[in-house]
């Protein structure tokens, strides 16, 4: 029986746990949150997966010293990730981990993660998971890391939360990971996120990667505009429409005319049993190894912070989640 972690059963942990509920394997799952009320609701949230393999399960408020963990997934947020992190390394030696983005608020909590990593000889994961989305993966496979440019446009979708999965989506599609930030076109003045505590940013940003790729992402302060992303390149276009589960496409082949496709973008709750499978069997999994998201997560957070210290020279560290 392999024994897993979920750290962090917020909205997001308890669609990691309901995925658990599908991995083949027999799994002894230990749910730790300090929240009684979120342990509650990632309990019932568990529990309404209709079928699935029958787990061993336990809900905590803290951790308990145990064996080896073969998998922790740290679904905490932001300020508190490296605490948490701390004191699963502390209970138990621990093989694999997934981790949410965005990863830190504290530019050192980069390093001192990584240094313990090293030091136990345990593999991380950063879940941006349109790596693995089989729709995108099949658009990565006709682009064939030639430059591209990429756009998502969007009404109020939480700019610099969602940043993180487009630019680490172009680096993926592209092969490259070094790019240039420009936040000119961002408002100015931060907004609350929709996660108390945090702030957000709305405006344009624009990613300029070492091979010629941008990203644009552009975030409406107002309105209902559905994110819409594009990615084109000379010989093929695309328009995916997630929340409509529709792409279109266009290109050489089709003499540029425009054609509809299904494109279902799968929810957490589903993406993470087939993680989960692949890091059970094989070790290892699609998502974005530590070291690569960390070098994305840089370039990405300090201008940023810049452009937030420029208003608020007070500003501890990333004020993101
Ligand atoms: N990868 C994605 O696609 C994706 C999607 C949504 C959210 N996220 C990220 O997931 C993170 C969590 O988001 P959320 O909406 O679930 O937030 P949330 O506030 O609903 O959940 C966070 C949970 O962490 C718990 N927590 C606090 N301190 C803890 C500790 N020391 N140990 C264990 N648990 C602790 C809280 O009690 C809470 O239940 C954010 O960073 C967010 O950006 C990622």
């Amino acid at each position: 029986m392999f024994r897993i972690k979920i750290i962090g059963a917020g909205q997001l942990g308890s669609r990691h746990l309901q995925a658990l509920k599908g991995v083949k394997q027999p799994l002894d799952i230990q749910v730790i949150d300090p929240s009684e009320a979120s342990l509650r609701v990632a309990q019932e949230r568990y529990e309404s997966v209709p079928s699935g393999q029958t787990h061993q399960i336990s809900f905590s408020t803290s951790f308990d010293r145990t064996d080896t963990t073969d998998i922790a997934i740290v679904a905490t947020n932001s300020d508190v990730r490296r605490t948490a992190l701390e004191s699963l390394f502390d209970a138990s030696k621990t093989k694999l981990l997934v981790i949410e983005k965005l990863l830190f608020n504290q530019r050192a909590d980069f390093a001192v993660v990584e240094n313990k990593l090293a030091e136990t000889g345990a593999k991380a994961w950063v879940n941006c998971p349109m790596r693995v989305m089989p729709v995108y993966e099949q658009i990565r496979a006709n682009i064939a890391a030639t430059p591209i440019s990429y756009r998502v446009t969007g009404s109020q979708f939480g700019l610099v939360t969602n940043a993180i999965h487009y630019i680490d989506h172009v680096a993926h599609l592209c092969g490259c990971t070094e790019f240039e930030l420009d936040t000119s076109g961002l408002d100015r003045t931060p907004i609350p996120s929709k996660r108390p505590g945090f702030l957000e940013l709305n405006g344009t940003l624009v990613a300029r990667f070492a091979d010629g790729s941008r990203c644009e992402i552009t975030c409406y302060p107002s309105g209902t505009a559905p994110v819409v992303v594009e990615i084109f390149n000379e010989k093929i276009r695309y328009i995916v429409r997630e929340s409509e589960g529709k792409l279109w496409h266009s290109g050489e082949s089709s003499k540029w005319a425009w054609l509809e496709q299904a494109a279902p973008i799968p929810y957490q709750s589903q993406i993470t049993t087939e993680v989960i499978e692949s890091l059970l069997s094989t070790g290892d999994c699609g998502l974005t190894p530590y070291a690569t998201s960390v070098r994305i997560h840089l370039q990405l957070l300090d201008p940023l912070l810049e452009l937030v210290r420029s208003q608020s020279p007070e500003t501890a560290g990333y004020p993101f989640t």
